[in-house]
């Protein structure tokens, strides 16, 4: 039986979602029904269908109790939103089901095991969560809290680690049938960790160890893990929490890390021996993986930063959308991201020039767009004499523009998003330092869907993405060099 809670929320999104102005909503990433959205959640596959389950509260777009809200896909670009999945409406998780992951069991149904929380009075007049583990077991529509829930509590492991920070489960299955999940939590210290649990079940849960330590390397508390097998490496993808930045790699606040590193599956020990940011933009925390059925590993993450999400447009009913799906792979110690071949089907309208000589700024005939996806090769146009600056701006028109900027000699990649619309003193910009770019050769894809631009830099090997709520009215594109660059270019609109 639906609680009154998850009913309400049900009602509530089918009555509103027809008040909002699709045309300023992104095209082929999944946004918000309605209200607020934060981290993937439950990113699986299930009946032939992507499920992917986000952190919601409908009613407004500002965080709020957290809710499941639930939408589908065939390709990971279509996506039809179905009924909110879950509510906090129990005794355990009444203050908000937090952060999880899902998978089929045995029996065909479908699990989702997530945090619930419970927000408690402390003695001084503050408040102490209670994160706990929880289940739930549905038909991919509705679901049913398990009744034993929580399954994993601060009972299950040792007393000097946190009972506050300890959340966000990835669930998998072994070869041998068995389940692990990883949690995110802090010891005593108030550093990071990752608790690896088993089970033979799904059900009931035993502590094992320490899957992973931060050491106070990367941010505080790690949250939202993944852990996979890639191209015969493992990894595991966090998003830490009060980042100090290290070159231009990591930047303060909240962050992503990819660990890249070995496994060793009969003492279930991960060993590390690679660490780089996931995405080098703004706005990307958060990331869930899937292996698809043609063994490609995919990942999906929010599209956005806890620092940096004030930036929405007033009057607007909705905030938060995810990332692209990007296709993994590692080369040569990296880890690469491509957005997901499935994208090449919405490609029309093919817009090809080569040679283009820039000096100064350049429009091109049939080169603007919301909904685009360019490639973009670059070299110096004088090889004596380096060219200082290439921009490509887009969403762009006399009162906006944001832009990607590549400076050769400090092989410095920026976005900025200063003139996006934004009213709101956060960050508009970002800096890479770009691997692989000699003497000013340069490849870049960029792809933009009406709020958003993600732009991956010689074959994926480093990603920059960010939000941006400009007008639709600015639909302009524009290059420019300081100095003489030569471009080849490829564009498509995307619908
Ligand atoms: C990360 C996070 C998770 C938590 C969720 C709450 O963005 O803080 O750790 O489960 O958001 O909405």
């Amino acid at each position: 039986m639906n609680s009154q809670t998850l009913r309400e929320a049900r009602r509530f999104e089918e009555a509103t979602e027809k008040t909002l102005n699709q045309s300023e909503r992104p095209a082929f990433h999944l946004a918000a029904r309605i209200g607020w959205m934060n981290d993937p959640n439950g990113f699986s596959i299930y009946k032939g269908r992507y499920h992917m389950f986000y952190q919601y509260y409908p009613y407004q777009p500002v965080w709020g109790p957290m809710h499941w809200g639930h939408a589908v896909s065939k390709d990971l670009l279509h996506w039809e939103y179905l009924p909110t999945a879950m509510a906090p409406d129990s005794p355990y998780d009444r203050d908000g089901c937090f952060s999880g992951s899902a998978l089929e069991l045995p029996d065909g149904k479908q699990l989702l095991m997530y945090t619930g929380v419970l927000a408690l009075p402390t003695a001084n007049g503050g408040i102490q969560e209670i994160q706990t583990q929880c289940l739930a077991v549905g038909d991919g529509v509705d679901y049913v809290k398990y009744e034993k829930n929580p399954v994993i509590t601060a009972e299950d492991f040792p007393a000097d680690f946190s009972r506050n920070d300890f959340r966000d489960p990835k669930i998998w299955r072994k070869e041998d049938g068995t389940y692990r999940c990883i949690v995110a939590n802090r010891h005593k210290e108030e550093e990071g960790q990752l608790l690896l649990f088993e089970s033979q079940d799904a059900f009931s849960w035993k502590f094992k160890k320490i899957f992973a330590e931060n050491h106070n390397r990367y941010g505080k508390m790690w949250e939202c893990p993944d852990f996979f097998a890639l191209d015969g490496k493992h990894v595991i993808l966090t998003s830490p929490q009060d980042m100090f930045p290290k070159g231009f790699e990591y930047h303060n606040g909240n962050g992503t890390l990819c660990l890249i590193g070995s496994y060793d599956d009969e003492t279930e020990s991960f060993t590390e021996e690679a660490d780089q940011a996931i995405d080098y933009g703004i706005d990307f925390y958060a990331p869930q993986t899937i292996l698809t059925e043609d063994g490609r590993r995919v990942m999906i993450g929010w599209l956005q930063n806890w620092d940096t999400i004030n930036h929405g447009k007033q009057n607007i009913k909705w905030f938060g959308q995810m990332s692209l799906p990007r296709e993994l792979s590692i080369r040569n110690g990296r880890l690469y991201q491509w957005p997901i071949r499935e994208l090449e089907t919405l490609r029309h309208d093919r817009i090809e020039y080569q040679n283009v000589k820039i000096i100064d700024k350049v429009i091109l005939s049939g080169v603007e767009g919301r909904r685009v996806d360019m490639e973009i090769t670059v070299r110096p146009g004088n090889q004596e004499k380096i060219y200082r600056k290439f921009d490509v701006c887009f969403a762009e028109n006399e009162l906006y523009h944001s832009q990607v900027s590549f400076r050769p000699y400090d092989h410095i990649m920026r976005i900025d998003r200063k003139f996006s619309g934004s009213l709101r003193a956060i960050i508009h910009q970002r800096r890479c330092k770009v691997i692989d770019s000699d003497r000013g050769e340069l490849k870049m894809r960029v792809v933009l869907d009406n709020t958003s631009v993600e732009v991956f830099i010689n074959d994926g090997i480093q990603v920059m993405s960010a939000t941006i709520h400009t007008d639709m009215n600015a639909q302009g594109i524009s290059f420019y060099a300081d100095g003489e660059v030569e471009m080849d270019i490829v564009k498509y609109t995307l619908d």
